[in-house]
């Protein structure tokens, strides 16, 4: 398939794109390691929780068959039966407790993600634990979704089936396979218990509980990937397996959860086995072109669906809408109201001591700036599908052009961002490189990379500081 790239040598040469094969992510702002300790009475106390706000809520489920060489989240391997229903004790009363903290009666999400971890290495009985812990802490009357992450070798069989089934009776109407990749030495390198085979059991598995939308993870950049074998992933993904969706992740190799995975040490020890940052463009390109031939659009970053129903309403409320998120279990992270924090992603024991003692299981975090919540206002919006002024001025009382001119200025220069009255919005350039460009509007103190990694040019993100 013959690819069209982009121009990178001259943003690198202007300072936007780090050298080496550094790639940072900007999942949320400020990015969701970097906080100092804090605590339940640190973060939250005098919170006047307004229950009227949009809040979309998040559930970690931290466990999983097998820890994958690439993931950097807090999850735990091979947990016994007792393990995993003391976890959702622990669960069901930090939704109590949080509730009693703000005196509400109920919380009412705009939006839900299972996530993990692996909700579904959990046992069709505790699946029904887990959804009877929800049923009881949420109202779901204005949920437009529940979203579950799966792995696809914990739902085959009767088993499998039995707990997609339960998922789906309880509301779950969009279920995400993490399948990563599509030939078998790939998954063994990685770490993956599952093969290629079982994907497509899988899949079959959630078709047959008629779930309103399936999608897959699947991530490049993997040592031993080329565009080719990515070509056939994306192909078999759309054809083969005809997915209402896809998110294609490029390989994090910075750590960006509570527990680095190996892959950092791989990368120093072998960084020759890694794909070159040139294969690793291609690779993206073909994400694009494959996914339009599918009959896939990109809606928000890295994420292609058939249709906005297989849209993820959890990934757009806190991107584009700005929603608050409520997290809950071990390691998940909160934005309320201008507060941000972290639960103790140290272990489980951590986490569960804490709920024993009638705290919330907060360990870091930060009440925000001011500076904070327009970056916030700002960088995630642009990222995903664009920033509405109005929406900016409304949660900031000041206007995009004022606070970011120079920014703004420089990267319409360079092809990245366009505005009207209305909207500042990733061009096609800009949208390929969304990541690099929204490093520009960071706080100093949080850009993932020393100065001395990007070009003194124009587009070099420490050459803000004094703004
Ligand atoms: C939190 S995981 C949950 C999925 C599920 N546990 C599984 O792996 O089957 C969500 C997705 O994040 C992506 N992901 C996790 N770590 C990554 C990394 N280091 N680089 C790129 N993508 C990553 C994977 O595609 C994964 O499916
Ligand atoms: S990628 Fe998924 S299955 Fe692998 S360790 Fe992370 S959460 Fe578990």
């Amino acid at each position: 398939m013959q690819v069209q790239l982009h121009n990178a040598a001259e943003l690198e040469k202007a300072g936007l794109i780090p050298g080496g094969s550094l790639y940072y992510p900007t999942i949320f702002y400020p990015p969701i390691p970097m906080y100092g300790p804090g605590d339940e009475a640190l973060i939250l106390d005098g919170l006047d929780f307004d229950s009227a706000r949009r809040t979309s809520v998040y559930i970690h489920i931290p466990f999983c068959r097998s820890k994958c060489l690439y993931c950097h989240w807090m999850v735990n391997v091979d947990c016994s039966e007792e393990v995993i229903n003391d976890y959702l004790d622990c669960l069901e009363k930090e939704i109590t407790l949080w509730k009693k903290k703000f005196g509400v009666e109920k919380i009412q999400p705009s939006s839900m993600l299972i996530g993990g971890g692996t909700p579904t290495a959990l046992t069709p009985k505790q699946t029904a634990k887990l959804c009877r812990i929800l049923h009881g802490g949420f109202d779901f009357s204005q949920c437009a979704q529940i979203i579950c992450e799966t792995e696809p070798g914990t739902i085959l069989g009767d088993q499998g089936l039995e707990k997609l089934r339960i998922l789906k009776d309880n509301g779950v109407d969009r279920v995400s396979l993490g399948v990563q990749a599509l030939d078998d030495q790939s998954l063994k390198d990685m770490g993956r218990r599952h093969s290629a085979r079982d994907v497509m059991q899988a899949m079959g598995q959630a078709r047959k509980v008629d779930f309103k939308s399936v999608s897959i993870d699947l991530i490049y950049g993997y040592p031993g990937c080329t565009p080719e074998k990515w070509q056939t992933t994306l192909e078999t993904a759309v054809v083969a397996l005809d997915v209402d969706a896809f998110q294609l992740y490029r390989l994090r190799i910075v750590p960006h959860g509570d527990k680095a995975g190996k892959v950092k040490d791989r990368f120093e020890k072998e960084p020759g086995a890694f794909p070159t940052v040139d294969e690793i463009y291609i690779m993206k390109q073909l994400g694009f072109q494959v996914a339009e031939q599918g009959g896939l659009r990109e809606t928000s970053r890295r994420f292609f669906s058939k249709g906005p129903v297989h849209d993820s309403q959890y990934l757009q409320d806190h991107t584009d809408r700005l929603a608050d998120v409520i997290g809950f279990g071990a390691s998940s992270w909160s934005n309320v109201q201008g507060r941000f924090y972290l639960n103790t992603g140290e272990s489980l024991q951590a986490y569960a001591a804490l709920i024993h003692q009638g705290i919330l299981p907060i360990n870091r975090g930060k009440v925000k700036t001011e500076d904070d919540q327009q970056r916030w206002a700002l960088t995630l919006p642009l990222k995903h599908n664009g920033v509405s002024k109005k929406q900016f001025r409304e949660t900031t009382r000041k206007t995009v052009n004022e606070t970011f001119p120079r920014q703004i200025a420089n990267l319409s220069k360079y092809g990245l961002v366009v505005e009207d009255e209305s909207f500042l919005k990733l061009t096609d350039r800009g949208i390929f490189f969304a990541d690099e460009v929204i490093t520009q509007f960071y706080h100093h103190d949080y850009l993932p990379f020393p100065r001395s990694c990007y070009t003194e040019g124009e587009l070099n993100p420490f050459s803000y500081h004094s703004k």
